[in-house]
């Protein structure tokens, strides 16, 4: 069996790369290399021993997208990443994160549609819950106004999905709500890669902790919880990959009845900063610089996920703690700077 990971050279998209392979697929990669490296490859070839099969093209060529699908019909399911990912670049440059994350899913649609080929697996985000009433939120939690342009092309994505389920009864497909993705596979031959100064939590952890910043901002602990810094459900890398294979795996069997579906992917359970820092400190014995600052625009004060959709549904489960994925993003970042 055969599957495109688009954007597999990604953070999220090399460790289900990695899974998918090791549950007996054969692995294609599109990546347009904008925010990742071919040294990815290496990474994922050490750890499975097969290197999958690579093309560099940038979905938004909709004519390269045309010739990519019309050379591979033997496809038999797309888990779709390729998009941009940072919340405050979004604001920024809205029309950018339109058409990378809107158009080029819109070309990939088309191409399942003419070539009548029918298992998709959304990359989607907590953030289409936008700022949830009640904890932890559900898969039938509304979905209320978007926060970034980011969250409003994970909205427009699924409800795309959709629509392009209603006029093709032979598409499946399936969005995965991923809450906070963090950590590396525990060979620490791949993981992630931020460009410049990590805007996530975990990734400025280590920098601090290996020199590369000076201190970590924890923005705010002035919210209503108990330590008074923000809640959010930090699930490990490995464990939002295995999601992929699962979902997927029930799309090719035909064991889902709907068209569309989506499911939380988290832990269910929530973490405040303050929490993830003492983990990353029991786990590496180091004492973190950081400081209290002003809250983040933007930030809410608690956000997990009820994950019993996923459990019960796909049969999967969050296996790591978040001592592991400290541990799993410590380990990864001294091997990058010993490098
Ligand atoms: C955001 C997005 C999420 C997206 C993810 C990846 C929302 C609601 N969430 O998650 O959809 O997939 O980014 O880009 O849009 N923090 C600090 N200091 C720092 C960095 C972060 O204290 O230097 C705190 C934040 O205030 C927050 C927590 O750490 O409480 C996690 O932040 P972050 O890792 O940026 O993820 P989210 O904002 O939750």
């Amino acid at each position: 069996m055969k599957v495109l990971v688009t954007g597999g050279l990604g953070y999220i998209g090399s460790h289900t790369v990695v899974e998918l392979q090791l549950a007996g697929y054969d692995v294609v990669i599109i990546d347009n290399l904008s925010n990742s490296s071919t040294k990815v490859l290496e990474g994922i070839t050490k750890i499975t021993g097969v290197t999958p099969e690579f093309y560099e093209l940038d979905l938004k060529h909709k004519n390269k997208v045309q010739d990519f699908f019309e050379q591979h019909q033997d496809i038999d399911g797309v888990v779709h990443f390729a998009a941009s990912k940072a919340v405050g670049e979004s604001i920024e440059k809205p029309l950018f994160y339109y058409e990378n994350n809107v158009t080029t899913l819109i070309y990939v649609l088309q191409e399942l549609q003419r070539l009548r080929q029918q298992n998709f697996i959304f990359s989607s985000s907590c953030t289409v819950y936008g700022e949830a009433d009640k904890l932890p939120v559900n898969e039938k939690s509304a979905i209320k106004l978007a926060q970034s342009p980011y969250g409003n092309t994970k909205q427009i994505g699924e409800e795309i999905l959709k629509d392009a389920c209603k006029i093709n009864p032979d598409l499946k497909t399936v969005a995965l709500r991923y809450f906070n993705p963090i950590g590396a596979h525990d060979s620490s031959n791949i993981g992630e890669l931020p460009i410049g100064i990590p805007q996530n939590l975990v990734p400025y952890i280590t920098q601090t902790a290996i020199g590369l910043r000076e201190q970590l901002s924890v923005y705010g602990d002035d919210y209503s919880t108990e330590d008074g810094t923000c809640i959010r459900d930090y699930i490990h890398v490995v464990d939002v990959a295995k999601a992929h294979v699962i979902a997927l795996k029930r799309l090719i069997k035909k064991e889902q009845d709907s068209n569309f579906d989506a499911f939380n992917i988290g832990t269910g359970k929530g973490n405040s900063v303050l929490e993830v820092i003492a983990s990353f400190e029991r786990v590496s014995g180091q004492k973190l610089n950081y400081k209290i600052t002003d809250r983040r625009k933007g930030d809410v004060a608690a956000a997990f996920a009820d994950t019993s959709k996923a459990n019960d549904e796909l049969g999967w489960k969050a296996e790591y703690t978040l001592d592991d994925a400290m541990a799993d993003a410590w380990k990864w970042e001294q091997k990058l700077r010993t490098k």
